[in-house]
């Protein structure tokens, strides 16, 4: 994936789709990771269909790391870790029979097919799930996670009455590992009945029966599992050693059903989109007496050699597809409006809701999206609202249904004109239509640069999340980003803080501790300089090596990068223009958070395989350490002193007695941007004329 360098994509967009991700993993860590998805879920799905759209409007947006591309949240404590050896994906969603046409078009052409059997089956909606068999026995259930690594939820999966213990079959008919894969659920006429004997022990209820199928799997004790009537649909294999599988989904399935795995009997072929359409209407119509909730309908091309053909983009497969019911309306009360402020000062305004269940989720929250939409729409305080949720998509307030019946008195929204954190004036930009607080020293900014620099994507710092995020800064501890490597001095104070015991204290410091080796790339990703996504930051480090390197880049540097386009360069530039940022750059590296990125370019047959190198004087770029571990990388030599053996002199500012010798001994000479195009791009330079 490149970033062209003449990139239109406007500031705006870049902005968004940053401010859009930072929100949805934070709320992605509340519904999966926290179980309280009255916050998660409001926010979370609204934003990933508008990030969806910005980044198919402009795919250059896309880092492998938006959530977007990924698909769930990281495991919670208390659960080994699993990684899944075939990554558990996602699926594309489409809202209309035009999506199922444009989508069944786009595998036809891609296959230069005329037509390709389909399989119809109910999109469940539960948790998924993958089960490994080794010699027929069940030996590891692990949930899907973020997609690559879940949790092992074994002896809780164990305790689940249609997940088979060992597979039916004789030995030869069953792989000697096998993973099954599927959705787990709560049926819905047990979970009233679980969320009333909660309530009489005193437990909160859970909000919907997805929630309390999540509940119910991720108990550390599992005869608490047994306890929930869980139920389970199998649909997929997923990593198999050993060959002998079928040709089809379709028999796929029925090989499952053989061993014991119970399917969902609903499930239908369909050879044309019009027969496609016909079994969305009826599972619309069989949704209601359905004992488990379904979301939509999955459709998945039958030949597995035709799937595997048509293979992935980014995180969906090209060969399914899922159609999601449509948006599920309710109306509630308005009761307040907040407004949140992000990493990037955006200020985004949401609604407090009377809760409602709308589509089987209690929803207690709601986006109103921007100031303008809220004038527009005139959405005030005791309003009567029309919500709606859509499947997977975030809560949004509609419309109002009470403008007749407001009171005499009652008045138009005021966005707030300064920042709810700071009382910094925020700016609105009219074609961003984003309210900002541009105070850089805005507290809750803050807040959020430390969370986001601590979170997984970026220094990986179990142990800084939201809460502590908040508090460090709060009580003094942390007031820039260099602040967290130096906690270890306060140990002492840490402890005397709420809620943080010994055990969360070291966990918190040795995680700080780990952090200082994670790769360039992750460090310029979590400084959150506005437009630098995890790939524009891997395509830095690999140019620019250090930090330092970094820091003296010219916007002309950066704007030759493949994959840097103007709106980073000049982001960047800034950045470092800032007097705080410039500090914050030395204070890292005098704190020995300053790593160096040698990873070696993948051409293996570079020209400066096997030839001397000697650098002298001072480079710009990089150090001279650094220089010569680029060297090396690419297999070439790089000494000490010149001698006639010597194919290149690099010299950096003030070169002294060797650029001499070289000049003596006909060594050809280069300079810093000769050398770096030779590294980068195998660029042999040339001598001129005159100096052969
Ligand atoms: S197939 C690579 N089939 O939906 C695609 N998924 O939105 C693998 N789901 O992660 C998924 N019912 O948790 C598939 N019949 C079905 C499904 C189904 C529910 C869930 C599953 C998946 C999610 C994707």
């Amino acid at each position: 994936m490149q970033f062209d360098s003449d990139s239109s994509i406007p500031d705006a967009a870049i902005v968004r789709a940053i401010q859009l991700r930072g929100e949805i993993n934070r709320a992605n860590r509340l519904y999966y990771v926290e179980n309280a998805p009255e916050f998660g879920d409001a926010e979370w799905d609204a934003r990933m269909q508008e990030l969806l759209a910005l980044e198919q409007a402009h795919p250059e947006l896309k880092t492998p790391d938006s959530p977007t591309q990924r698909v769930g949240a990281p495991p919670a404590a208390g659960f080994n870790e699993v990684v899944h050896p075939v990554p558990m994906l996602s699926l594309g969603n489409v809202f209309d029979e035009d999506g199922v046409r444009a989508w069944y078009k786009r595998a036809l052409d891609f296959l230069e097919l005329e037509s390709a059997p389909m399989v119809c089956e109910l999109k469940i909606d539960g948790l998924a799930l993958a089960i490994t068999y080794r010699n027929g026995v069940m030996e590891r259930a692990a949930t899907r996670g973020d997609g690559e690594r879940g949790e092992d939820v074994t002896a809780n999966v164990r305790t689940i009455r249609s997940v088979p213990l060992k597979l039916d079959g004789q030995a030869d008919d069953i792989p000697p590992v096998i993973e099954l894969r599927g959705e787990v659920f709560l049926p819905n006429s047990r979970f009233a009945t679980l969320n009333a004997e909660r309530e009489k022990t005193g437990l909160p209820a859970y909000v919907n029966p997805r929630n309390s199928a999540s509940g119910s799997l991720r108990q550390l004790d599992s005869t608490e599992t047994a306890k929930r009537p869980l139920d389970m649909f199998f649909y997929a294999l997923g990593y198999i050693e050993g060959t002998d599988v079928p040709s089809s989904h379709w028999d796929t399935l029925q090989v499952i059903n053989k061993w014991g795995g119970r399917t969902n009997d609903w499930t239908r072929k369909a050879n044309s989109v019009e027969e496609v359409m016909a079994a969305i209407a009826n599972a619309g119509e069989v949704r209601e007496s359905l004992d488990y909730g379904i979301d939509g309908v999955v459709i998945k091309i039958d030949s597995l050699s035709l799937q595997s053909r048509l293979g992935f983009v980014g995180r969906d497969p090209r060969w399914a597809i899922a159609y999601k019911f449509p948006a599920e309306q309710a109306e509630t009360t308005l009761k307040a409006i907040h407004v949140n402020v992000g990493r990037t000062g955006a200020l985004t305004p949401w609604a407090e809701l009377e809760p409602v269940m709308v589509g089987g989720v209690t929803i207690g929250r709601a986006t109103l999206h921007n100031k303008d939409e809220i004038a527009r729409k005139d959405f005030r305080e005791g309003d009567r609202v029309i919500i709606q949720r859509a499947g997977d998509v975030i809560p949004q307030v509609v419309e109002v249904t009470s403008k007749n019946i407001r009171p005499a008195d009652s008045q138009p929204y005021q966005f707030p004109d300064a920042c709810p954190s700071c009382g910094a004036p925020t700016v609105h930009s009219e074609d961003e239509a984003v309210t900002r607080c541009v105070n850089t020293a805005c507290p809750a900014q803050f807040e959020r640069l430390l969370e986001h620099f601590a979170s997984r994507g970026a220094m990986d710092i179990e142990g800084l999340g939201e809460r502590v995020s908040q508090v460090l800064p709060r009580l003094g501890f942390v007031s820039n980003i260099a602040d967290i490597y130096r906690l270890h001095d306060r140990r002492e104070d840490l402890l005397e803080l709420d809620k943080m015991g010994e055990t969360r204290v070291d966990n918190l410091l040795n995680a700080i501790e780990a952090s200082r080796t994670q790769p360039l790339s992750k460090l310029l990703f979590a400084l959150g300089i506005s437009s630098i996504g995890s790939e524009s930051a891997e395509w830095l480090s690999h140019r620019f090596h250090s930090l330092t390197g970094l820091k003296e880049a010219t916007e002309e540097e950066l704007r030759a990068i493949d994959g840097i386009g103007p709106v980073v360069a000049s982001t960047l530039v800034d950045y470092f223009t800032v007097e705080q940022n410039h500090q914050l750059i030395d204070d890292l590296i005098e704190l020995g958070v300053n790593p160096i990125d040698d990873t070696p370019e993948p051409s293996a047959d570079h020209p400066a395989n096997g030839m001397t190198f000697v650098v002298t004087g001072r480079l710009e770029a990089m150090s001279r350490s650094e220089a010569q571990n680029r060297i090396k990388a690419l297999g070439g030599k790089a000494t000490g002193s010149v001698t006639k053996k010597t194919n290149f002199l690099v010299a950096g500012a003030e070169a002294g007695s060797k650029l001499d010798k070289a000049q003596r001994l006909d060594v050809h000479v280069i300079n810093e941007s000769e050398f770096i195009k030779f590294m980068d791009d195998g660029i042999t330079p040339t001598r001129p004329e005159s100096d052969v």
